[in-house]
């Protein structure tokens, strides 16, 4: 995998891919443990009309036209996750074969049809039994997590060369320990900061224990994004900012790659950081890792507010920093079905961000990036998603600059290859590229879909990026 210096345009091995996860495809609930998302929905209220998991995608049961699709389409590279419950049910020590089982076939089946599989081993799903010894509050859970991955490593190491420890550890902890709004439902924010750390140790413990067990390509993926203050914004959005970009870039970025939590982070979270970390957590976090994931949907601004109008500004809904004065700006009217607002130079800047800031910044990988478009099926049964598709393009081509910028990026992941189970939101929320009907669990690509093959088998020929 060799980099061209200073050329727009992709490198040579460069992977274009699609990415999953497995509790918001997989279903065949009955046939695994429960996690802490099949508890989450079943509370009233919490998930956008009342769905779960328990069959999404039925995915487990059509993995093989799954694999068909992605074929046709040209994909070269998916991302898809492993159920922890899945391979230990109960999380009581005791791994499942047929649960690996699965895993095992979806893998060959995959390498049958020229794809490399990307195994992340935790997108979410904590075994319903760990939340009751606290979750990822418990530093217990970082351990019981590096047996899980070794387990997992035994049996599909030999196939399988890519592997990310954790998804997204900024939602993990914060949306789902301070904010409330994602599993398991808490709302206290010193336990949103034990478990930042302890899902952090958790990446090190594993990693360190797969390395031991011959494992090459380890990297994580984080869901880091860059954060401006509004033109002309006084000192107080510029603090608020700087506190933000802390919490969702540099509590993550800074210990995993240098080995230290941010000063200032430090100092801003006092004493709730203080009171997790031990001894070698840190060495532990910064163990090498060899590429980093980083899944890019939108950045944000900040700007100044009406106080007593508008709500304090909030972290992911995380009651800390709550700053009067200062409010996330609207969207703007191109927002996507999610409210997301669509903002492809973000990605650029943000990877060129990374490199300045990490000398030592490992190969990156974009694991996921898509929107929420639900455009209707026209007669001729075809989907016409050129909202989607403008952002697919407009995103590779800032990927591309970064790249000319002298970012080694190794891949790209659209999200996703499946309308699934988008966590609060339900299945209200359609980030395919391949559109699923969830009656009949029909599948139909739309036209995006078409044109990321298209790309694809041009070679990634940067004028296809003009739709
Ligand atoms: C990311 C998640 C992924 C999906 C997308 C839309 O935060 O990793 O599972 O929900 O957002």
């Amino acid at each position: 995998m060799e980099q061209l210096p200073s050329a727009r345009g992709f490198p040579t091995g460069f992977r274009w891919g699609v990415a999953t996860s497995a509790p918001q495809i997989e279903g065949a609930a009955d046939r695994r443990g429960a996690s802490i998302w099949d508890a989450f929905a079943a509370q009233p209220g919490k998930v956008h009309g009342g769905d779960d998991l328990s069959v999404a995608c039925d995915h487990v049961n059509r993995y093989r036209d799954d694999v068909a699709l992605m074929r046709d389409l040209g994909i070269q590279a998916y991302r898809f996750s492993v159920a922890w419950p899945r391979v230990e049910p109960g999380a009581s020590g005791v791994f499942s074969s047929t649960g690996l089982d699965f895993y095992d076939s979806l893998v060959d089946e995959l390498l049958a049809a020229g794809i490399d599989p990307v195994v992340t081993l935790y997108h979410w799903d904590l075994p319903l039994e760990l939340d009751s010894i606290g979750g990822w509050t418990s530093r217990d859970v970082a351990h019981r997590f590096a047996d899980y991955a070794m387990a997992v490593h035994d049996r599909l190491g030999d196939r399988v060369s890519m592997w990310a420890t954790l998804n997204e550890p900024w939602c993990a902890a914060f949306l789902g320990y301070a904010a409330g709004v994602h599993a398991p439902g808490q709302t206290d924010p010193a336990a949103s900061v034990a478990a930042v750390h302890h899902l952090l140790l958790s990446h090190g413990l594993a990693v360190q224990a797969l390395r031991v067990g011959g494992a090459t390509d380890l990297g994580i993926v984080l869901n880091t994004w860059p954060n401006h203050a509004a033109e002309g914004a006084g000192p107080e959005v510029l603090d608020a900012v700087r506190r933000i970009d802390g919490l969702v870039t540099r509590i993550f970025t800074d210990p995993l790659l240098t080995g230290e939590y941010p000063h200032d982070v430090r100092n801003d979270l006092a004493p709730w950081l203080d009171q997790v970390v031990r001894g070698d957590d840190l060495a532990t976090i910064s163990v090498p890792i060899d590429w980093l994931g980083v899944n890019y949907y939108h950045d944000d601004v900040f700007e100044p507010a009406t106080v007593g109008v508008d709500d304090g500004l909030t972290c992911g809904g995380w009651p800390y920093p709550r700053v009067e004065g200062v409010r996330l700006a609207p969207a703007g009217p191109d927002a996507t079905d999610i409210g997301w607002p669509v903002t492809p130079a973000g990605l650029h800047h943000h990877l060129v961000r990374l490199r300045d800031l990490y000398p030592n910044l490992p190969p990156i990988y974009v694991t996921e990036n898509g929107a929420a478009y639900d455009d209707p099926i026209a007669p001729d049964g075809t989907i016409d998603d050129a909202r989607r598709l403008t952002f697919l393009a407009a995103h590779i081509s800032a990927l591309a600059d970064a790249i000319a910028d002298g970012v080694d990026v190794r891949g790209y992941f659209a999200w996703s290859l499946l309308d699934n189970f988008e966590w609060a939101e339900g299945y209200s929320m359609r980030f395919g590229i391949v559109h699923v009907d969830f009656e009949t669990q029909v599948r139909t690509p739309r036209r995006s879909a078409l044109w990321y093959a298209e790309f694809i088998r041009s070679g990634a020929a940067l004028d296809r990026l003009v739709p």
